[in-house]
């Protein structure tokens, strides 16, 4: 028994902020940002709102689309770097807010690559037979760990996601078919957020010195994104022995166009196998992937090939190869 994918849900707020908004707040210009990274503009939510609310919007989608109730959900996970609060999980404020009282829930943290992270173990609870719906989110209000005077960082990030639900499939020509996830600490040094956590928590000197925003070092981090994610990704279609024209979609995590591209090229794909969504989002981080599943659902037709791949803070990296399991809504 496999798992599969049987419904996807996504939400970005209305709120949009383009790279001319940016200009205004740091030393950088259009140009810069589209042509280092691909990023047009990126959403940006309100106070007062939080990670668990991009989730519950996605969920609410999931439960029309298949018209089941809350109830029926056995399991909720939710990849996210931006919890509502550090305790309880988001996941448990989601299952709260979204009605789904049967179902246990908790986080999975592995920044980028926590949607893939998180889809892997949703995945198992349904492959022993243990659940039959399972929602896993990827989710990030990146905008509330973000220092709008840090041009290294500011430009790239936005705030959405999305979710899927993952039910058994006795069809074997559908579902997740195969994954690689990857992790290596060492790489913590060059992507973090300084204060915030138990080695160094909130105090008037770390807000001071902006602590509880991300640090970057973009070059470094860059150099490891291109060739791990290129990496994994030729891996896993060596291991299902897939060619670029087996492959039908490329969902990668959506950091770079740079990083994308370079990835599409060792796996020797079409540029319109590559799906993109960048320009309208930036990096949401553990939203990326289910952000691109519900602004392309519509493409993707029954037993399509699709690899996911992510890399990101840890470091952490992966790549996901699926079947895809239903055709679109007509
Ligand atoms: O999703 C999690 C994983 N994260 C990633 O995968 C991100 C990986 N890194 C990147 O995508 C890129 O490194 C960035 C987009 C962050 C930066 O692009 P880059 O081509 O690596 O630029 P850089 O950091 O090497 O900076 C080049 C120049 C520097 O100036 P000098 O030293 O050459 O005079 C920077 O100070 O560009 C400058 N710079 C900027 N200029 C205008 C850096 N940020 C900006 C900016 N606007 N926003």
């Amino acid at each position: 028994m496999r798992a599969a994918i049987t419904a996807v849900g996504g939400y970005v707020p209305e709120r949009v902020v383009t790279n001319k908004d940016l200009e205004k707040l740091v030393d950088t210009s259009d140009e810069w940002i589209q042509s280092r990274t691909g990023i047009k503009e990126r959403r940006i939510m309100e106070d007062g709102t939080a990670t668990s609310d991009i989730c519950v919007e996605a969920i609410k989608q999931i439960l029309v689309k298949r018209n089941i109730t809350a109830e029926e959900i056995d399991l909720i996970i939710v990849a996210t770097v931006t919890p509502d609060l550090v305790f309880p999980a988001t996941g448990n404020i989601v299952s709260d807010k979204t009605g789904a009282i049967n179902a246990w829930s908790f986080d999975i943290g592995a920044a980028c690559s926590g949607f893939l992270y998180a889809l892997e173990t949703g995945s198992k609870f349904i492959e022993c037979g243990k659940h039959k719906k399972v929602i896993v989110c990827g989710a990030d209000k990146m905008s509330s760990i973000i220092n709008y005077e840090d041009r290294n960082t500011c430009i790239i990030f936005g705030d959405g996601g999305g979710a899927v639900l993952l039910e058994p499939t006795e069809d074997d020509s559908v579902g997740i078919m195969d994954s690689i996830l990857k992790s290596d600490g060492s790489g913590r040094e060059f992507l973090h957020q300084k204060a915030g956590g138990s080695l160094k928590p909130a105090s008037h000197e770390t807000i001071d010195a902006r602590e509880h925003a991300v640090f970057q070092e973009g070059k470094t981090v860059f150099k490891f994104a291109v060739t791990n994610m290129a990496d994994v990704s030729r891996e896993i279609m060596d291991r299902n022995n897939l060619s670029g024209e087996d492959i039908d979609y490329l969902c990668a995590h959506q950091a770079n166009l740079r990083i994308i591209d370079a990835t599409a090229k060792r796996m020797e794909l079409d540029d319109d196998k590559v799906l993109i969504n960048i320009q309208k989002y930036g990096n949401t981080t553990a939203g990326t992937i289910p952000l691109l599943f519900s602004d392309f659902e519509k493409r993707f037709k029954k037993g399509d090939n699709i690899v996911l791949a992510a890399f990101g803070g840890g470091f952490t990296w992966g790549a996901t190869y699926l079947k895809w399991a239903y055709n679109p809504e007509t």
